[in-house]
């Protein structure tokens, strides 16, 4: 909760690891119910609006909130850079205390992390992060979500099986950039007990505050962390391989330069198997993707689940959104 005590969530260490737990079965929940039995959700939101004030481009984010808030019963309100005046010609400020006044939930997709938080220390109503440059809380929901479905046994329901028992000693390989991905997952994944290894060029290692901050929770989890430059020190071993762009919105400048920093960081099929990852290897990416950080044999083979880990996004914003305008907290 902000100082306001209004509940937010901005960064992943604003959830513990049992609110964690909770959000990711609740939303296997929801979406057995929506898509299994074709239940509606009993418009807990209905006359409430939600506002997504996005200053950058959107499809998943986007899709997954608007339908999600539809779900619920309640009216999403998509305010884009262009349409309103978000940090130009106004304060943020001035449209966070506007905005808040009029709406009951605010998702925001921003450039630097400081202007979510100026949103939060004014808003009267809850905001969840749609992305900051250093943060993408809601994107690891939705990873968890998608390994948990794929790790819960034959037999069993994921919505019914804890995802502590799931997850627990998994052993996830980010081979790419330092970016707000990794900064969540590295965050996210020690609270279910999960291993991260990562390799970044010179360079281009993550934050090294919220690297120190990573560093505390899987020290208190007991879980290991791994800082290579090497890919193939980060991927021995790997249960589970992600990357994501080397170029994020916002950086479309850098491009050049990054292109050519990042050469030998391409996963593909043979770097990942000679570098000794498990044999039942599996691949995620949060989208969009290009082609230069992952090869096609890779992203389209039956171990890339990138396609139902998009569609969680759905499912694990749902789970969030009525978690802090429905349930009114965590
Ligand atoms: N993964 C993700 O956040 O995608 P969008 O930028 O399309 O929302
Ligand atoms: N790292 C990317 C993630 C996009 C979902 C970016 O910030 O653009």
């Amino acid at each position: 909760p902000s100082a306001t005590g209004v509940p937010h969530l901005l960064t992943d260490n604003d959830l513990s690891p049992k609110q964690l737990s909770d959000i990711i079965q609740s939303a296997c929940l929801f979406k057995h119910q929506a898509k299994v039995l074709g239940q509606s959700s009993g418009a807990p939101l209905a006359g409430k609006t939600m506002a997504l004030m996005f200053s950058k481009r959107s499809t998943r984010t986007r899709v997954a909130t608007e339908t999600a808030v539809a779900y619920l019963g309640g009216h999403a309100m998509f305010l884009g850079s262009q349409d309103i005046q978000l940090g130009v010609n106004e304060s943020l400020l001035d449209t966070s205390k506007v905005v808040s006044s009029m709406v009951d939930g605010i998702m925001a997709r921003v450039g630097a992390h400081s202007e979510i938080e100026t949103l939060a220390k004014y808003s009267t109503v809850p905001i969840i992060n749609a992305l900051s440059d250093l943060y993408h809380p809601t994107q690891i929901l939705a990873d968890l979500m998608t390994l948990h479905e794929l790790y819960t046994p034959q037999g069993q329901d994921p919505h019914t099986t804890a995802p502590t028992s799931t997850l627990k000693n998994l052993r996830l390989a980010w081979v790419g950039d330092g970016n707000n991905i990794l900064h969540s997952l590295m965050l996210q994944l020690p609270k279910v007990g999960m291993h991260i290894t990562m390799a970044t060029p010179k360079g281009y290692e993550p934050n090294a505050e919220i690297l120190k901050q990573a560093q505390k929770n899987a020290e208190a989890h007991g879980t290991d962390l791994e800082v290579y430059h090497d890919p193939k020190d980060a991927l021995r071993n790997a249960d589970i391989i992600v990357t994501d762009t080397w170029i994020s919105m916002g950086q479309e400048e850098e491009k050049k330069q990054r292109l050519t920093s990042f050469a030998g960081y391409q996963l593909t099929t043979d770097l990942i198997e000679k570098s000794g990852a498990h044999a039942d290897w599996k691949f995620l990416h949060c989208l969009p993707r290009k082609q230069e950080e992952v090869t096609d044999d890779v992203f389209y083979s039956p171990r890339s689940h990138v396609f139902q880990e998009a569609e969680n996004r759905k499912w694990t914003i749902l789970a969030c959104i009525n978690q802090l305008l429905v349930k009114k907290g965590f």
